[in-house]
């Protein structure tokens, strides 16, 4: 039986749902959580939905197993194609994500905004709904950002390969003169540095991470679910494929990691 204090599940393709967690961790230190990184799988950007809709039901499989409260799904792609059926599936709270087109209406001064997302988030009948009920008569330009996550999961985000890859992604976008960056993607926050130097301090850059933790805390809120645990929360790791590599990165990318244990397979 789940209860208050139970963990709260999260996933992604690989490492950029950490990028979501660090928020999550933020606004509710006392909350268990369980990361899966389905590294094995990745990039989502490029594979065909039925796939995204198996791996993710069967990810919120094994992490009701684990005996989750809650789900967030941190990762866009995921989101587009897998979070209407996940929601039918389960009746657990499920959190998912969008890019943030909504925030960069509202931030844009000349109304031209920049998403950069996976191949996957762009082409989804979620996403393009989105943009037709929220553009708000925003000029709205993309990038797929080919190759952005595998060089953040294989050399890492300030490797000069990564930054190459980012410039000849952004430079077209930034040409056409938007002042407002969507990372539509939970693996970009970790180029935000490098994204803000080839775009330069007068382009906002917005990052849904933070709402989505405030969606979750509301959720939690709402059902009687927010943990009343006195101590900090712990996270727990699980990865698809070699534990050895996912256990690397995220010790490159958050001091405090622990353990980082293999999904079961299938995998
Ligand atoms: N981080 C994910 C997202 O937010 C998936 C990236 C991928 O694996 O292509 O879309």
């Amino acid at each position: 039986m789940t209860s208050s204090n139970s963990p709260v599940g999260i996933f992604d393709s690989g490492i950029g749902g950490l990028s979501v967690l660090r928020h999550i961790r933020d606004l509710m230190p006392a909350e268990d959580l369980m990361y899966v990184s389905d590294r094995a799988h990745l990039p989502y950007g490029n594979k065909a939905s039925s796939f995204i809709l198996d791996r993710s039901e069967y990810i919120v499989n094994f992490l009701i197993q684990q005996n989750v409260k809650a789900i967030v799904i941190a990762c866009n792609t995921a989101t587009a194609i897998a979070v209407a059926h996940l929601r039918d599936k389960f009746s657990l709270p499920i959190i998912g994500m969008e890019p943030g087109v909504k925030p960069a209406t509202v931030k844009s001064r000349n109304g031209l905004i920049g998403v950069l997302a996976t191949e996957g988030t762009l082409v989804s009948g979620k996403f393009q709904n989105l943009v037709e009920q929220h553009a708000n008569g925003a000029d709205i330009f993309y990038s797929p950002c080919h190759g952005w996550v595998e060089a953040i999961e294989n050399n890492g985000p300030s490797h000069a390969k990564t930054v190459d890859l980012v410039e000849q992604s952004l430079i077209p976008v930034l040409e056409k003169g938007v002042d407002t960056l969507v990372l539509g993607c939970t693996h970009y926050p970790f180029l935000k540095e490098i994204i803000e130097n080839i775009a330069g301090s007068s382009v906002t850059i917005i990052d849904t991470g933070q709402a989505v933790a405030n969606q979750l805390q509301r959720r939690l809120s709402d059902e009687a679910l927010l943990s009343s645990n006195t101590q900090p929360g712990e996270e727990r790791y699980w990865c698809s494929g070699p534990a050895e590599n996912t256990r690397d990165l995220i010790a490159k990318i958050q001091a405090n990691h622990s353990i980082v244990n293999q999904l079961p397979i299938p995998d």
